[in-house]
């Protein structure tokens, strides 16, 4: 194959990859809270990017933005985690209940020291998460809370009958308890929320968890907050000595792409080194993650706790004039590449992964949306997360991929492709494809085993420049196209060629 390669290394050279898909053989179902979302009360993420008021002139639902609304119920979103973060282990729900005029101001002390209204609180939260059809998770707070409280929120959003704090939520408009799927133990112990080591925590949420009681039919499932980025010592200590009511351990990490967070590096502008180097940094995810299940696995051979990565993305330098406290930054084509690997390797490890939470949903770090003032956009990572809808609740399938190029530049080497395969909830097998290299198109010849796959059709996301964004200027320049292939003989094989830097889903046809 004869193709004009600027800047690429001998080792990437185009080849034909092959993968084969085990379709007989059913892995772990991929739980939809893999494809879960956090919003934080930091800088615009709610305040503005999502919620504007009932009385403002931005159409919206009970203060909720229309076009926001429309944006994340077409993307399935199937989780929210609210309401940190830091932000978490700093706040108390009654500031967030009641006659919103009548809401104490309080001063958001870890996102720019700016005013917090408590407009947004326990039914504001539970509104935009039956609007949009999802599950809610809610982060208690540890840190400058207690387990009273804890237990008393608890008892807000899910007892029924005379309890005086279910006529309270009654009084304030929910007649019904709430439906709440996680509640967490405090956030990053380790460091915002609390500075504490594991032995510490793990005593702590022993002793909340004893008295954070629901109904059974209303029990959400507990997290125990824990390490973050090459760490398995949370995860160790937690596994350990937590012996009940602990149905999964939370996991931070971010890519940055220098790996450095004085100068993490910028979402925009960046040279092929910046490229690799993010990728090789969010692929390290990879081994985080079987590392601590190495440790689970051990401490917890019947699989009983899960291993919820609820903060992860990446994380660059504020785009110039934005107030650093409120972590805005522009979304580009690898984001989406980011988010795609990174979506694999839950894949990979569905039967612990069993809720991942990027950071964050609108306006803060790795965004599906950013806003200014009434115009919204859809980033490359809300694209890269519409294209894998079909995996929520689908059955992963093994697969193995032969002859995969390297990607290498300078002293960085990567795989070249990243595949996945699933059964989707309709029965189709799909097949999600990432061409890490940003020059050379990637032939992938596809089989599944004792079948024969006729026909492929799906979509690409991929552009012209490894920072191709969307602006409010021009909100469409990068967006899913069709993607189509099929065998040219009666025997195939199925080759897909996927271009240079992009991410492809496809239905197979057999
Ligand atoms: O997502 C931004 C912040 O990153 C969260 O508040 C905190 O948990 C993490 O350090």
């Amino acid at each position: 194959m004869a193709l004009s390669i600027a800047g690429a290394s001998p080792l990437a050279l185009a080849a034909d990859v092959e993968l084969t898909i085990d379709a007989a053989q059913a892995g772990p179902l991929i739980n939809k809270h893999i494809y879960g979302q956090f919003a934080e009360h930091l800088g615009t993420g709610i305040y503005e990017g999502m919620w504007v008021g009932p009385k403002a002139k931005t159409p919206n639902t009970h203060g909720w933005r229309n076009d926001v609304l429309g944006a994340l119920k077409a993307l399935h979103v199937p989780l929210i985690r609210w309401p940190g973060g830091c932000f978490a282990d700093e706040y108390h729900w009654r500031d967030g209940i009641g006659p919103r005029a009548k809401r104490p101001v309080k001063v958001n002390t870890n996102w720019g020291g700016v005013e917090e209204s408590n407009a947004v609180g326990t039914h504001e939260f539970f509104d935009l998460v039956e609007l949009l059809g999802a599950d809610a998770y809610v982060n208690g707070n540890l840190g400058t809370g207690s387990t009273q409280e804890m237990a008393e929120w608890l008892e807000y959003m899910t007892a029924d009958g005379k309890s005086t704090l279910a006529q309270a939520r009654r009084a304030n408009g929910h007649a019904e308890p709430f439906k709440l799927s996680y509640f967490a133990v405090g956030n990053e112990a380790w460091g915002c929320g609390g500075s504490m080591t594991p032995e510490h925590y793990a005593d702590l949420y022993k002793t909340a968890v004893t008295f954070l009681k629901a109904p059974d039919s209303r029990r959400p499932k507990f997290l125990a907050s824990g390490g973050n980025d090459a760490d398995t010592r949370w995860t160790e200590v937690l596994s350990h000595d937590i012996k009940s009511n602990i149905d999964a351990i939370s996991f931070h990490y971010y890519t940055l792409p220098t790996g450095k967070w004085e100068t993490k590096g910028a979402a925009t502008g960046f040279a092929e080194d910046q490229w690799i180097n993010t990728l090789a940094q969010t692929l390290k995810m990879e081994p985080f993650i079987a590392q601590n299940v190495a440790v689970l696995d051990k401490n917890d051979p019947q699989k009983k706790i899960g291993f919820a990565v609820d903060e992860w993305g990446t994380w660059y330098d504020v785009e110039p004039g934005t107030n650093p406290g409120f972590l805005y930054q522009q979304n580009t084509l690898r984001d989406a590449v980011v988010a795609a690997l990174n979506f694999n390797i839950f894949h990979a490890h569905a039967d612990r992964v069993r809720m991942s939470n990027i950071a964050q949903m609108v306006n803060v770090l790795q965004a599906m949306i950013l806003t200014d003032k009434d115009k919204m956009l859809l980033t490359p990572t809300y694209h890269a997360y519409a294209m894998y809808v079909p995996f929520q609740d689908a059955t992963s399938l093994p697969l193995s991929i032969a002859n995969n190029p390297a990607y290498s530049l300078g002293g960085t080497s990567i795989p070249g492709l990243s595949a996945s395969a699933a059964r989707s909830k309709d029965g189709k097998l799909y097949l999600a494809l990432v061409n890490s290299n940003p020059h050379v198109p990637l032939n992938v010849a596809v089989r599944v085993k004792g079948e024969t796959a006729t026909a492929a059709h799906g979509q690409v996301l991929t552009a012209d420049a490894m920072d191709a964004r969307n602006t409010f200027q021009a909100p469409q320049q990068v967006q899913p196209r069709a993607f189509d292939a099929k065998t040219s003989g009666a025997t195939g094989p199925l080759t897909l060629s996927i271009p240079a830097k992009a991410v492809v889903v496809v239905a197979v046809e057999r």
